[in-house]
């Protein structure tokens, strides 16, 4: 059978080394070229992948390339990370195997590209879900916040890693991530402080003044300007390609993402501050009486500044930069620091501050990010390790870097190629033995406990006395002079002493991956990582929460003499640490190979590549591939995995288990060389072969769920058959019963319907014949009756009483009128003519009566009161009478009148001896006498008169004097007009020519208005001789007054307080009264 393989398919060059012919390294690197001009930038070597930077981003990490490597054999497409990436996940899903990923290579070279593509890839195809995907995002976003702070641009790489990062992430039995730890290893803190030329420091600095708001900056007294600031190199501050602002926010999402509080961000950006603000700290020396030179700060205001982001006291550091206190067995030392010490100092400090700062960024992640679940899980660990370093200038950074890589390197022959070789001679497989370089040796002279460099670097530090960077030079001149791999000029090793390109204060290693050279200046204070403690205990006293936590040792009450561990004997032992840590894995390889120095896409420099292929060992891993098996596996369960692909194996094998897989690769027909029986494994040469059996695996699988389906089908439509007909024969007598039960119903009700036709007809019939008869008998009996009764009438009509009811109903009428008169009799109301009660009537019929009853008896009752009067109060009567017949209806002053007495004489002039005179003058009886105000005709105004009336006269006379002013004989009164109104204004019009009208008619106004006419009418009336006096009610009429006839004219005016009535001339002949309107 073919075996259809897309690595295969389309190949440029040849997608694994392994199938390279012939094998050269000049047919090794022309393939790779050639897939390096195809934009194929990955290539195998068995399970190993080379990568090749591309330099430029290519669209292959889709989310359509993830889901086309994903779950598919490793060697089924081209070559890719994806797939090396699918097939570590999968081996820790399905086999329970804990991975690691280990990738390695120059810097630059892509290895933290890769190793973020290998856990993007893992998060886009492991489980999915809220929890779940909160998980791969801080994951994921822990990236971020940790290149802001870790990476720097150097010649090498924009982004290049200056801390060494392996991440643990913790999947559960399903392969669902829970969480991840990460471990960092030794920053480049040096770089804080001074970078080489043509480098940064490290990112956040600048982007934290390109990107923070400028509220931000305000709050922590930064400027925007980077040349403001000592620490950041400016020959490259701006990066092309790189847009720190945008960065910047990019971290501050992933940090909240990460799930840092905002009150943390703001004390991380505040240590971020306050270290370039340190930078930017200058000292002067100041000379001392002794001769020595001190050190003082020269500006203090950036100190100051520094000071108050940090909360720390200024002159607590002040003098921490001015003295030093040296502690030895109960003994305190205080000396004086020159400059360049203090200069030594600050710079200490800012490189502690932050690489103290990024281990608790890194302690602050995990916490985060740790798994919360204890439950037990499988682990795939993401080495990305700062690369192999070549710089012009190399220092102790290097140094560390440079050894980190030789021990990768090393795990790497360990694992790749000394144990695979070692394993074919445990088995017992015939092997050629390749040779290959291991670098074991040079892990040695580094890290040896007895004359490796490290190990003197370590003694030279404590060892007590002059200590320089020169006389560890001279100790590894003497001790590893025979070294093979140790070159310097003044070594015992005579050979170099003439090499100029070796300086004299530098020593050489022979690395695997070539020569570094290093110069020692700086070994020994980095390696010592010296910080004074007076500026550990300023730290500590900083009223920061962060600060004090970052520097625990300043604390003092934990005074500790015992020196710290030097910088290489940590980073020796978390190396070690990590390397156990990785040999407990199922290790999966990405060997990044950078095709030019000028971060240029498209360019192949041969010999920079053929370099790293030479020391990445990648040859001889192709040959020992060669030489050797691509896969091996025990005989149990790889006859486990294959027993199908042979009828004698299958169902199952009773004989031992290798047997078992020599039949079934007999049965298969599998070539000879194909394959080799270990002692306790099978080998197989090729991945074609494995893949083969794969395939049969795969379609034997298919054949056999087809057999399954195949049987559960037939056994699942038999039962649906079975099943089918037995509810049929229920669902038909069900049916049977059902219908002839309705065809019973049916019949019996038709019988029913025509039962009772025949039924409703006959009766029907009966009914009509016996109506009939009794029609007959009831006519009978009505003739009869009749008959019976014109006989009856007859003979009885003689004694009927034709009006017995007219009497009946007389009679009643009659008792109930006799009971109703009789009742009112006790019932009548009081005499009173005022008296407004009467019994209600008894029955309808009696309204009228009833009503003329009320007024008989009401005229009864008054004739009675009348009948009681005597003379003088029937006069008063009378009198009150006419003057409602005058003026009731008439006058508004009528009703107001009604009620007061007609007393007549008001002035009592009879008993008034003031008014004796006039008394005497009025010979008739005078029968009203009252003050009225005479108008006066000029302009209105009244003046007060006395007014007698008798029955002859009018007599007006002066109110003092009592002097008669006029007598008028009353037939010479014409008329009187009144108004309509309330007022009390008349006007006694005179006859013509008469010998009173000479002066003109009298307009008079009076309280007593209506009593005054009433009299002068009522004595018209009974005097004989005299025809009856006018009186003439209207709101205007005319006056005469001399030869001037004058209208007077009356207007209702507002209702006026108090003065009531006023009177006012308008012109020569009009007068005009306003009358209040009376409420
Ligand atoms: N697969 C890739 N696709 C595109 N560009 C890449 C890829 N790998 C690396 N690069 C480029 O190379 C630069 C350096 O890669 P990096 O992973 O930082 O190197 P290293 O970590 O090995 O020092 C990256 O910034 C990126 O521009
Ligand atoms: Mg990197």
């Amino acid at each position: 059978m073919e075996v259809k393989t897309s690595l295969l398919d389309n190949m440029i060059g040849v997608g694994d080394m392994v199938l390279l012919e012939p094998l050269s390294e000049d047919s090794f690197l022309d393939n790779l070229r050639k897939r390096f001009d195809h934009n194929e930038i990955y290539t195998y070597i068995g399970s190993v992948v080379i990568s090749m930077n591309p330099y430029r981003s290519l669209p292959i990490y889709t989310p359509d390339k993830v889901e086309e490597y994903r779950n598919r054999n490793f060697y089924e497409l081209s070559p890719h990370i994806y797939a090396l990436a699918d097939e570590a996940y999968r081996s820790l899903r399905d086999q329970d195997k804990d991975q690691c990923i280990l990738i390695t290579g120059e810097s630059g070279a892509g290895k933290t590209e890769a190793s973020k593509l290998v856990m993007s890839y893992v998060a886009a195809v492991c489980g999915k879900g809220q929890e779940v995907n909160k998980v791969k995002e801080q994951l994921l976003q822990s990236n971020p916040v940790l290149e802001a702070f870790g990476n720097a641009k150097t010649v090498r790489n924009d982004n290049s890693s200056r801390f060494g990062k392996y991440m643990d992430i913790e999947f559960d039995f399903k392969g669902d991530p829970l969480g991840g730890v990460i471990s960092n290893y030794l920053l480049e803190k040096s770089r804080v402080v001074k970078q080489p030329r043509g480098e940064r420091n490290f990112h956040i600095f600048y982007q934290l003044l390109s990107g923070a708001s400028d509220d931000t900056l305000k709050q922590l007294k930064l400027d925007r300007d980077f040349s403001k600031y000592n620490y950041l190199s400016l020959d490259s501050a701006v990066v092309n390609g790189l847009d720190d602002a945008a960065n910047f926010r990019t971290v501050r999402n992933a940090m909240q993402i990460v799930g840092f509080m905002e009150d943390e961000v703001q004390s991380v950006l505040e240590l971020v501050a306050a270290v370039l603000k340190l930078g930017n700290i200058e000292f002067k020396p100041e000379s001392r009486c002794n001769g020595t030179d001190e050190s003082r700060i020269k500006d203090k205001n950036d100190l100051k500044e520094m000071c108050e982001l940090l909360g720390i006291e200024q002159s607590v550091l002040e003098r921490a930069f001015s003295y030093r206190t040296v502690e030895a067995k109960m003994e305190k030392v205080s000396t004086t620091l020159n400059v360049s010490q203090a200069y030594y100092a600050r710079d200490a400090l800012a490189k502690n501050l932050y690489s103290r700062l990024f281990t608790w960024l890194v302690s602050r992640i995990n916490e985060s990010i740790k798994a919360q679940a204890k439950t037990r899980h499988k682990v795939m660990g993401v080495l990305d390790i700062y690369g192999f370093e070549i710089f012009e200038d190399n220092s102790f950074e290097q140094f560390i870097i440079n050894y980190c890589n030789e021990k990768l390197q090393q795990i790497f022959i360990e694992l790749t190629l000394r144990e695979e070789q070692e394993e074919y001679v445990r088995e017992g497989i015939e092997w050629t033995n390749i040779e290959y370089f291991n670098n074991a040796i040079i892990c040695d002279l580094i890290e040896n406990n007895q004359n490796g460099i490290l190990a003197m670097l370590d003694e030279e530090c404590l060892r007590p006395g002059t200590v320089t960077d020169e006389t560890f030079l001279d100790k590894l001149n003497t001790i590893c002079a025979e070294h093979q791999h140790f070159e310097s000029r003044l070594s015992k090793n005579s050979k170099f002493l003439t090499d100029h390109s070796l300086p004299h204060n530098c020593f050489r290693i022979q690395h695997y991956a070539g020569k570094v050279l290093y110069r020692v200046e700086g070994f020994v204070d980095k390696n010592n990582d010296l910080l004074y403690r007076d500026l550990s205990q300023a730290m500590y006293k900083a009223n920061h929460s962060l600060i004090k936590q970052l520097f625990p040792e300043g604390n003092p009450a934990k005074v500790n003499l015992k020196r710290p561990l030097t910088a290489g004997s940590q980073f020796k032992t978390s190396v070690g640490t990590l390397m156990k840590n990785l040999q407990t894995k199922n290790p999966n390889y990405i060997r990044c190979i950078k095709p030019n120095d000028k971060k240029a896409s498209h360019i192949f420099t041969d010999s920079l590549v053929r370099h790293q292929v030479r020391y990445l060992g990648l040859m001889e891993n192709v040959r020992v591939r060669r030489a050797g098996y691509a896969f091996r596996q025990a005989y149990e369960p790889c006859l486990e995995r294959y027993k199908m692909l042979c009828k004698k194996t299958w169902p199952h094998w009773r004989g031992p288990a290798r047997e078992g897989v020599e039949v079934l690769m007999a049965d298969l027909q599998v070539p000879a060389e194909e394959f080799s029986y270990g002692r306790s494994k099978i080998f197989i040469r090729n991945p074609r072969t494995l893949f083969f059996l794969e395939e049969r695996r795969r379609q034997c699988l298919q054949d056999l769920a087809t057999l399954i389906q195949k049987i559960y089908r037939g056994w699942k439509c038999r039962s649906q058959f079975l099943l089918l007909k037995q509810s049929q024969i229920v669902v038909a007598a069900w049916y049977r019963r059902f219908a002839q039960q309705k065809k019973y119903q049916n019949i019996k009700s038709a019988t029913t319907v025509v039962q009772s036709y025949t039924r409703g007809w006959q009766a029907r019939k009966l009914l009509r014949e016996l109506k009939y008869q009794k029609r007959c008998e009831e006519a009978v009996t009505t003739i009869a009756a009749f008959w019976h009764g014109t006989q009856v009438r007859r003979e009885y009509r003689k004694f009927f009483r034709a009006n017995a009811g007219k009497k009946i109903y007389d009679f009643t009428i009659q008792r109930i009128m006799q009971k109703y008169f009789l009742g009112l009799k006790t019932t009548l109301p009081s005499m009173s003519p005022i008296d407004k009660n009467w019994p209600a009537r008894p029955y309808r019929f009696l309204d009228g009566v009833h009503t003329e009853l009320r007024r008989i008896f009401h005229l009864w009752r008054c004739k009675k009161y009348r009948g009681q009067f005597t003379e003088e109060r029937k006069a008063v009567y009378e009198e009150k009478l006419e003057a409602s017949e005058i003026f009731k209806d008439k006058k508004a002053l009528y009703p107001s009148s009604v009620s007061q007495p007609f007393k007549g004489d008001y002035l009592e002039i009879s008993k008034n001896p003031k008014y004796q005179k006039l008394n005497s003058a009025v010979d008739e009886k005078v029968l009203l006498a009252d003050v009225v105000n005479k108008i006066n005709r000029a302009n209105g105004k009244g003046t007060a008169r006395i007014f007698l009336l008798t029955k002859k006269s009018v007599v007006l006379a002066d109110q003092k004097t009592g002097q008669v002013k006029a007598s008028v004989p009353l037939p010479d009164v014409a008329s009187v007009s009144v108004s309509t109104q309330s007022d009390g204004f008349f006007a006694l019009k005179l006859k013509e020519g008469s010998a009173s009208a000479v002066k003109g008619d009298f307009l008079l106004s009076s309280e007593h208005l209506i009593e005054i006419i009433t009299k002068l009418h009522r004595i018209g009336v009974t005097a004989a001789d005299r025809e009856q006096l006018n009186i003439d009610i209207s709101d205007e009429f005319l006056v005469q007054f001399k030869q001037d006839k004058v209208c007077v004219k009356f207007i209702q005016g507002g209702p006026k307080n108090g003065s009531g009535v006023s009177c006012k001339r308008k012109n020569n002949r009009l007068l005009e009264v306003s009358v209040p309107t009376t409420a």
